[in-house]
């Protein structure tokens, strides 16, 4: 019962919602109850009617009238328009419950997601570096999937069949206590299955796990090295290759699979022999007349009532199992010690106004390997626009990085309104340096909850969410989709394309509305004409927040108050784009390029 164990360790990210859960369990109890009490139903109903029968007991308490041959169906009515009642107060209670645990679960995993983002742009370098978008996104989707449905189905079938274990054996003793005692014998076997196959389905789920990481991680890298794979002609290599890892997901899959779907049948069995046991042993006692029909009945249907409660058990286990793997998964991650910390003289800017200054910044990823960025000056006043150019590996997302802290900077380089990014505070830093990624990732959340996904810290508002995204010109996108805003991204959902999923992110960094954003050639998957009516309600949006981009567009670039040209990490032109053009170097050569590729196109 290790899982049980584990489980109640991460009871952490719950202990906030323990009122939730204890109206949850409450109501739960209420359902079960009232359902548990229905042979009592059948059998006074059966009483009632039966003719020469001893009329039920509680038929003291009620007026006669309602009873004997001249009532309808001798009174039967009485007990079936109960049982109505009874049903109809436990389905209340049911919708009650469900919404508690739904609750209860959508906050835990919330907190748990936030915790989760704001640590994974802290870890070290070398971790990034080995961790891939593949990994980040299946734990971020997947397993974080996984982790909320054990709060919320998990949590309520587990209690759901552990009241009815408690409860139904009761109602059947109070029917016949001999009868369930013989019946109940291979109940105990009940552990013994669950222990066993919980077992077996823990290591195979994690291996499926495993391997679709490993799988998420080779379609990005074939997805994002494309050009390099057309360009040597191995594209047929990669193929094969994607293909063995996916037929080795396929087996891991389904070697799960066989175990699951033994789990239904194994423990139904088993109760499939409880009812043997009654119907040979009950019917013995019920012929030599030391039980009544009217007992017998209900006593039979009290166990049948049992089936339910055996397939949830299956289901618990499948879910406490995948909820654990996938908790263990995040937590893996979360135990890595960030690799900056506040100093303990870590300061704040009050009221930033969001300049920018790196002064003579060097920056190497290692003490040994040759610099990423050399002696780098530039001062960005609050409120203007930066566009950073130059060819892959120059140095660009060095920069920006920097400017996140997502490195550390040597002492002395880069400052945000006069103050080192050393000395500020790392909480501060994330609310106030907005970061659109190279590669962006959603969740398999809806979509205003991805744009509210930085602000975590206060309630977000939907008008703000709303104009944001129309300032990321995504609103019309979202619009078309059946439920607008609440559609579903993700597995579960909603498939949004590359350039749809780029403004979303952008729309999500402009809700944090940080005075310094950085947009790191997050546009890329945009056609040019939006593009350009993105900068052009951004620059409206953005007066007094300072903004760094990262283009390969002229179009997009010319935007910008200055122009910064990066060659192998060092400054090689800077200025407007008039005088970038005037001084034909690198820059100018891009716009010649450029506007010869739009003319032949
Ligand atoms: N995490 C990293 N670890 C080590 N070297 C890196 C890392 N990221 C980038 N580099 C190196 O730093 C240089 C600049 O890269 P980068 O800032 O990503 O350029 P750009 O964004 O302009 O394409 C490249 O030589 C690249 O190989
Ligand atoms: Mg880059």
């Amino acid at each position: 019962m290790g899982m049980i164990r584990e489980s109640i360790r991460t009871m952490r990210y719950c202990a906030p919602e323990k009122k939730i859960y204890i109206w949850g369990l409450l109501a739960l109890f209420i359902v079960d109850a009232a359902d548990a009490t229905s042979p009592y139903f059948l059998k006074w109903g059966m009483q009632a009617a039966e003719v020469g029968a001893e009329p039920p007991e509680i038929q003291k308490w009620l007026p006669e009238s309602w009873f004997g041959p001249d009532a309808p169906w001798h009174g039967m009515w009485v007990y079936a328009l109960a049982y109505c009642l009874v049903v109809f107060l436990a389905c209340y209670f049911r919708y009650w419950m469900a919404m508690t645990f739904s609750k209860a679960a959508i906050n835990i995993t919330t907190r748990m997601r936030s915790d989760f983002y704001a640590h994974i742009q802290r870890l070290p370098a070398t971790w990034h570096d080995r961790a891939t978008v593949g990994t980040v996104m299946s734990l971020a989707t997947n397993d974080m999937d996984a982790c909320r449905f054990f709060w919320n189905m998990g949590m309520l079938l587990f209690f759901d069949t552990l009241y009815y274990f408690a409860i139904t054996p009761v109602v059947m003793g109070s029917l016949s206590l001999e009868l369930t005692l013989i019946c109940l014998i291979p109940l105990p076997l009940i552990p013994v299955i669950v222990i066993v196959l919980s077992k077996k389905i823990e290591d195979r789920f994690e291996s499926v796990q495993e391997q679709f990481s490993t799988l998420s991680e080779q379609a990005h890298e074939s997805f994002a090295g494309s050009k390099v794979v057309k360009s040597f002609a191995i594209e047929d290599r990669q193929v094969e290759q994607y293909a063995k890892l996916s037929r080795e997901h396929q087996k891991r899959s389904m070697k799960l699979a066989l175990v699951q779907t033994l789990q239904n049948p194994a423990l139904l069995l088993l109760l499939g022999l409880c009812d043997f046991i009654v119907v040979i042993y009950g019917g013995f006692l019920v012929l030599n007349g030391e039980m009544l029909k009217a007992e017998f009945v209900p006593f039979f249907f009290a166990l049948m009532r049992l089936t339910h409660p055996m397939i949830a058990l299956g289901m618990v286990i499948a879910i406490f199992q995948r909820g654990n793997v996938s908790r263990r998964r995040i937590e893996e991650v979360m135990s890595i010690a960030p690799a900056i910390v506040d100093a303990p003289d870590a300061t704040v800017v009050e009221r930033p106004r969001g300049e920018v200054e790196f002064k003579h910044l060097t920056f190497a990823y290692m003490p040994d390997s040759p610099p990423a960025l050399t002696d780098v000056s530039l001062r960005v006043p609050a409120g203007s626009m930066v566009a950073l150019a130059g060819e892959v590996g120059s140095g660009k997302t060095t920069l920006l990085n920097l400017v996140a802290r997502l490195y550390d900077p040597p002492a002395g380089t880069v400052f945000i309104d006069g103050v080192d990014i050393r000395k500020l505070k790392m909480e501060w830093l994330r609310r106030n340096v907005a970061v659109v990624p190279q590669e962006t990732f959603l969740f398999s959340e809806t979509i205003s909850e991805n744009i509210a996904y930085g602000l975590s810290h206060i309630t977000p508002d939907p008008d703000k969410l709303k104009y944001y995204a129309r300032v990321a010109n995504v609103e019309s996108d979202i619009l078309e989709l059946s439920s607008g805003y609440d559609t579903m991204l993700g597995e579960r959902g909603v498939n949004l394309s590359g350039g749809q999923k780029q403004r979303i992110s952008i729309a999500r960094a402009l809700a944090c509305e940080a005075p310094i954003l950085i947009l790191d050639d997050c546009l890329s998957a945009v056609d040019t004409q939006t593009e350009e009516a993105i900068l052009y309600a951004l620059k409206k949006e953005a007066r007094g927040r300072t903004t760094f981009i990262v283009s390969h567009r002229v179009s997009t670039l010319r935007n910008a108050d200055t122009i910064i040209v990066l060659e192998r990490g060092k400054i090689i032109e800077r200025g407007s784009h008039d005088e970038l053009l005037a001084s034909g170097g690198w820059y100018a050569t891009l716009d010649k390029l450029q506007q010869l590729e739009a003319g032949t196109a």
